[in-house]
């Protein structure tokens, strides 16, 4: 099984970046058996952004099945959607039922069964179980989102009518549901996410400022169900971990390889 792996375009509405991002999955993603696409599509979670960045992947994928999660940036709401009652939970909606107008498949609504393997896909989500105990900081130190004159945009544009925690643990819930659906059926189950399952992958730089926002990257919790499947979950891809850090990279947590797909430029990954 070979797969295409990338996300983190973060497309704000320059042409040149679709015709670029087109150009690389053509170049790339050749000789697979999936295109996995790891979220953060969108800067601003724009929704014409979405259409035109999901409708160029899928067009350059041809008959290539594109299996998609969105990334936190997908959940952003605009100012003017506040105002109409708009929140990230239905950005969520929004983002999945897009992905399958257009002829993608959206993980977080099913997996998706190739021959003997499934896919199975969250965004995931950050509870602070990845904060860094050395800094010595309580939980709503974390909560706030904001470190010196630093803040995680997040804070300014995720309206969620949940904690983050909940909400966490919601996805979780949904996850291993998936999992646990496909389970009997399938030799092979592939994790897509956006946000990092396991700690050991977070990049830590024993500096305050950068390991105050490494706590968001994702969720031991994640890592936790996939540990629990781990007889038939060898391979996770995910996005979200991008500035500072090397991407296009794999490493082995406990015999389950994990590749960093947190850039346009795709990775091939095989299992
Ligand atoms: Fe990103
Ligand atoms: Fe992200």
């Amino acid at each position: 099984m070979r797969i295409c792996c990338f996300g983190d375009v973060h497309y704000h509405g320059a042409r040149k970046d679709l015709e670029r991002l087109y150009r690389n999955i053509e170049n790339a993603c050749i000789d697979v058996d999936a295109i996995a696409v790891v979220g953060d599509l969108t800067s601003s979670g724009r929704f014409n952004h979405l259409e035109e960045v999901l409708s160029a992947i899928k067009g350059a994928a041809g008959d290539i099945p594109v299996l998609a999660v969105p990334g936190n940036h997908d959940l952003y709401v605009l100012d003017e959607e506040v105002s109409r009652g708009i929140n990230s939970l239905l950005k969520l909606s929004l983002f999945n039922e897009l992905a399958e107008r257009l002829g993608c498949v959206s993980l977080m609504k099913r997996p998706f069964v190739l021959g003997d393997t499934a896919f199975v896909g969250s965004i995931a989500w950050y509870d602070y179980s990845f904060a860094p105990d050395w800094l010595g900081l309580s939980i709503e130190d974390f909560r706030a989102k904001a470190f010196g004159l630093y803040t995680w945009a997040d804070r300014e544009f995720i309206k969620l009518p949940m904690s983050n925690e909940d909400f966490t643990l919601m996805l979780l819930n949904k996850f291993e549901e998936d999992i646990k659906s496909i389970y009997s059926n399938v030799e092979k189950i592939i994790a897509v996410l956006h946000h990092l399952p396991f700690r050991r992958l977070v990049k830590y730089r024993l500096e305050l400022s950068w390991d105050y926002f490494s706590t968001f990257m994702g969720s031991e919790a994640f890592g936790y169900v996939i540990r629990k499947y781990s007889d038939k979950i060898k391979l996770v891809l995910h996005g979200h971990q991008h500035d500072g850090v090397e991407t296009g990279t794999c490493r082995e947590v406990e015999g389950i390889r994990c590749c960093n797909c947190a850039s346009p430029f795709p990775t091939i990954a095989v299992l």
